[in-house]
């Protein structure tokens, strides 16, 4: 969703926000725009569609040393010019950029701006007239935007800029990701600190309620109540190169590939170094036990692992345990059992749904775990526990390896839970993982045969349905999401046994059905299945193990824990899915109308 930068430093600042707008291209945006403070005012430039449109359009032009941007992803008003940020006050003395949603806009502009003439359709026009109103009646800047900002309802982070005053950024956050950077004489303000690697890995992490002053040689952290609170600085371990594509033409490639060294790393980070064994954290293990219901809230790719991790959860460790979709969750509780404990699984930990969640049981009292990719988010910061998936920066929209990982430490926490309770299970999760990450090398080296079923199953079809049972129906759910965010090809994941209850009627010649069969005790049931479709005219792809091959089949993936397969088949659905989208000319990691961290409900 929207990605706010700022700079205020000794070098010219167009360059530095374009730079930064671009680290944030991954989050999805329909706009982009940088307003940038100068001796002859402010000037400002905004431009519908991609951030080169944007730079076509600055040209030459763009001279200050201080300055904001924006990449927005519309929610209140289309995509246009008009509506991009920045945003002006009437006067043009103030500029802001926002991200979030404020839920009481139309009130406000009812209360305190009936006589102003708003140039857009958006919720953050308001702040920033709400801004210089305050001003006009003869409050300073700092007690204009605490006042502005207390006033909002709903979710913001805000970044805003004076005409009169070039020295300082005002910043504010409730709900939405905002950091502030400092580096030697410089200050920059950033959605996710990879925007601004390249000026400092120093940041300060803002809570919500909270404005910081960033000037060039410092900055002040006040709560909205204008208490001035001390903060400490921490040092970002993401390396600038993670968020670079390097030889890849995709970040999505690079991602996919990247799988092996995940796993790699999650058994290093998850791995006691004294007996070898898993190694969890205490107070997560005595959570975990103390729990007679796990429930799982997560969105997109992350629900998918979360179905797995439920199998995982109940099968391994005897823990019942339910998933839900968060937005669903969140308006529509089910009964809850008398001593549950909430896992939220998301990758950028900002989902805004999972939080709207987190907050509510939070209110009950029941405890909570966040299992993230991104150390330092909103649920991290905000639950009892997190496990960090350490997959490392995932730019591409589409979600990869932050998946595989997510599954990997769901396989970790079931095995602990097993232990735990005394339970033998039978496997070592650090050995399987091991085999996973080898069996991953060896898919992700097949790469022509994978470009190959693409070309012979998705390159010109409509439509494609996906089947599995157990285990690989919860994969086959994740191959069609793939597939549908980035080649726009119309796809659909079924329980192998479930098709024949109304979806096949939509079989016709030539329909292409990717079978999955990694479960030996189902794999007649959905071989079955398949041959149903293959009598109604399907063009059937199967995708087999070495424990369930058929002669024909498509893919035969090695050999490794039945219950662990999700981490390998979902790697041929995630090349085929790459090479489908790829061959139809399509954006590969920034799909249409999607973003990569959701931060609206
Ligand atoms: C968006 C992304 C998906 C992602 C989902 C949940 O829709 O496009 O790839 O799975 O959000 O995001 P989270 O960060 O909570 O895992």
């Amino acid at each position: 969703m929207c990605g706010i930068v700022g700079y205020i430093g000794n070098n010219q600042a167009k360059d530095i926000l374009i730079k930064g707008l671009q680290k944030l291209e991954y989050r999805g945006y329909d706009s982009a725009g940088i307003a940038l403070v100068n001796d002859s005012g402010v000037e400002l430039h905004k431009e519908k569609g991609r951030i080169a449109a944007l730079e076509d359009a600055i040209g030459k032009e763009g001279k200050g040393t201080t300055g904001i941007g924006h990449t927005r992803w519309a929610t209140h008003g289309a995509p246009s010019r008009e509506n991009a940020h920045p945003h002006q006050s009437i006067s043009g003395r103030f500029t802001l950029v926002h991200n979030g949603v404020i839920e009481n806009y139309q009130q406000l502009k009812r209360e305190y701006l009936a006589d102003v003439n708003m140039a857009s359709e958006t919720d953050t026009e308001v702040i920033v007239q709400l801004v210089e109103s305050f001003a006009e009646k003869g409050e300073n800047i700092d007690e204009a935007f605490r006042r502005a900002l207390s006033l909002l309802h709903g979710s913001y982070a805000i970044a805003l800029i004076d005409k009169e005053d070039n020295d300082t950024i005002y910043v504010g956050k409730n709900k939405s990701p905002l950091l502030v950077g400092v580096g030697d004489d410089v200050s920059v303000v950033a959605s996710d600190a990879m925007a601004m690697l390249h000026i400092t890995k120093e940041f300060v992490e803002i809570m919500d309620q909270e404005i910081v002053i960033v000037k060039q040689d410092g900055i002040q952290v006040k709560k909205l109540d204008g208490t001035v609170v001390e903060r400490d600085t921490f040092t970002t371990d993401i390396d600038e190169s993670d968020t670079e594509k390097g030889t890849y033409n995709h970040f999505m490639l690079k991602e996919i590939d990247e799988q092996p060294f995940v796993i790699r790393n999650i058994i290093q980070k998850y791995q006691d170094d004294d007996d070898g064994d898993i190694k969890l954290d205490n107070a997560i293990r005595a959570a975990l036990n103390d729990a007679d219901r796990l429930y799982v809230i997560a969105a997109g790719t992350s629900y998918h692992a979360g179905l797995v991790g439920k199998e995982l959860m109940e099968k391994v460790a005897d823990k019942p345990t339910e998933v839900h979709i968060a937005s669903e969750f969140l308006y529509n509780e089910p009964l809850l059992s008398k001593n549950p404990l909430f896992i939220f699984i998301s990758q950028s930990g900002e989902t805004a749904d999972c939080r709207g969640v987190l907050v509510n049981v939070k209110e009950k009292g029941y405890k909570s775990l966040t299992i993230t990719n991104v150390p330092g988010s909103t649920l991290t910061r905000e639950a009892d526990f997190t496990l960090h998936t350490h997959a490392g920066p995932e730019i591409a929209v589409a979600s990869t390896k932050a998946y595989t990982a997510q599954m990997a430490v769901f396989s970790i926490l079931a095995m602990d839970g097993a232990r735990a309770q005394g339970i033998n299970t039978g496997f070592n999760a650090i050995n399987e993982l091991g085999l996973i990450a080898n069996a991953m090398e060896t898919l992700c080296d097949q790469k022509d045969r994978m470009e190959q079923v693409a070309r012979d199953y998705m390159f010109d079809t409509r439509n494609c349905f996906f089947i599995g049972r157990a285990m690989d129906y919860h994969v086959v759910q994740e191959g069609a999401l793939k597939l549908k965010e980035i080649s726009y090809i119309q796809a659909e994941g079924f329980a192998g046994g479930e098709l024949k209850h109304g979806t096949i009627a939509l079989i016709e010649d030539g329909t292409p059905v990717v079978g999955v069969t990694t479960q030996e005790h189902v794999n007649a049931n959905i071989r079955g299945n398949i041959q149903e479709v293959i009598a109604r005219g399907a063009n059937a792809c199967i995708i087999s193990t070495e424990a369930t091959k058929e002669e024909g089949d498509n893919i035969v993936l090695p050999n490794i824990n039945e219950l662990l397969t999700p981490l390998i088949s979902v790697v041929p659905l995630q090349l085929i899915s790459y090479y489908a989208a790829l061959h139809r000319g399509c954006d590969v990691d920034k799909p249409r109308n999607l973003a990569k961290s959701v931060t609206v409900e």
